[in-house]
């Protein structure tokens, strides 16, 4: 049975971040996996969380099954970041299912829409998360893309993303990245938010959004803005989250599920059957990172501590991104990276050819995803002249 397979191609994120870790260069430079890094390149526990862990370990009561719906203290917490104060929330239109991570999300979200809409389309920005692809065709579903950065300004090209989505039918998915777009850092602005709300209304499409990044643009609050406008104004919406960036709890696998429906009753019904897509797959999410993740947004000393370790990791990314547009120019690299500069959260692309992404890798130990994205959190202070100058004499040749 099996010696008909033929080998699957790794995956191009996380197959750079093995072979990144195999790596025996001194010198090596991860831009590759969207982790979160310090100055010295490592990317630690949160002390928030350390103290949460240790309340865990003290506390915890018992380890028996907690249901499908996973943690139900962290569901109304992770609802309330998300939407903040809401009269969908406020009303019963919102329920939450915590998910292992936010990839948990997206394909319980998939699996929900095919039972939905066999035959909904779900329409992606392009480019979006390679793995968003993967997540959706895996329940059967097709995607398709709309335009949505333009390589040549490095910015959006929003007349055509609208132009686009003026044609998208109802029953069909777009699905928009809630903030610090993956893996262009390109996002809409309030205005923008309004205009894709207003289209998804005379269309009768849904919007998904995937909120992986929460915290790491402007603000908790400032991040959610458009989900929030969003929630204000449509009938339905689903909404998949992560907590592996803004709590640092990537390998604990956090994640959530939230669907917006027309009344609380109608909410209810699509929650029963989000269960039972589930239950099919994983029977329910792991207890750990979420009664983490609860124990910190229910206390008011460890909510103010993540607070200032969420502003601290934000604080240096953006730091980070004028300081590489600076030590480029320093180090004489060809070409413009301003833009890089004004986008935001993690991500951004050097807008340059494959096969100089191939050099780097190979001769300079510097791993970049094919797309030639960047995460801009790899870089500090030991590492960016290297980058730079690697980066230069590849590009000068
Ligand atoms: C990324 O885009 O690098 C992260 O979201 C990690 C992942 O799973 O791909």
């Amino acid at each position: 049975m099996f010696n008909q397979l033929q080998p699957v191609p790794t995956d191009p994120i996380l197959g750079l971040m093995t072979e990144y870790k195999a790596d025996t260069n001194p010198k090596k430079v991860d831009l590759s996996v969207g982790v979160y890094k310090n100055e010295v390149g490592n990317t630690p526990v949160l002390a928030a969380v350390k103290k949460a862990e240790e309340y865990r370990f003290n506390n915890e009561q018992s380890k028996a099954y907690l249901g499908m719906a996973g943690d139900v203290k962290f569901n109304e917490l992770m609802t309330n970041l998300l939407f903040g104060e809401s009269d969908a929330v406020n009303s019963g239109r919102v329920k939450t299912a915590q998910t292992p991570g936010g990839t948990g999300a997206l394909r319980v979200a998939a699996e929900f829409i095919a039972r939905c809409n066999p035959s909904a389309k779900i329409w992606v920005t392009n480019p979006t998360w390679a793995n968003h692809i993967s997540i959706f065709n895996a329940a059967g579903l097709q995607v398709e893309e709309f335009p949505y950065f333009d390589f040549e300004t490095m910015g959006l090209k929003f007349d055509q993303t609208i132009e686009a989505l003026n044609k998208v039918p109802s029953g069909d998915i777009v699905l928009l990245h809630a903030c610090c777009h993956n893996p262009s850092g390109m996002d809409l602005n309030i205005q923008q938010w309004q205009t894709v709300a207003d289209i998804a209304k005379k269309q009768g499409f849904t919007i998904l959004v995937d909120s992986a990044y929460q915290g790491f643009g402007h603000g908790l609050n400032e991040d959610a803005a458009g989900l929030r406008l969003l929630a204000s104004q449509v009938d339905e919406m689903i909404v998949c989250s992560s907590c592996s960036k803004n709590f640092g709890l990537y390998r604990d696998r956090v994640g959530a599920i939230s669907i917006l429906g027309t009344s609380s009753a109608k909410a209810e019904v699509a929650f029963s059957v989000i269960l039972n897509v589930v239950r099919a797959i994983y029977s329910m999410p792991p207890a750990h990172g979420a009664d983490i993740v609860a124990t910190i947004l229910s206390s008011k000393e460890l909510t103010a501590l993540w607070h200032t370790e969420l502003d601290e990791m934000r604080t240096r990314i953006n730091g980070l991104r004028s300081f590489v547009v600076n030590k480029f120019k320093e180090k004489n690299v060809p070409g413009n990276f301003d833009f890089i500069a004004n986008q935001n959260g993690m991500f951004s692309f050097l807008g340059i050819d494959k096969e100089y992404i191939t050099t780097l890798k190979n001769d300079y130990s510097i791993y970049i995803v094919g797309s030639s994205r960047v995460s801009i959190a790899g870089v500090n202070d030991s590492n960016a002249d290297y980058l730079a100058e690697s980066l230069a004499k590849v590009l000068n040749k």
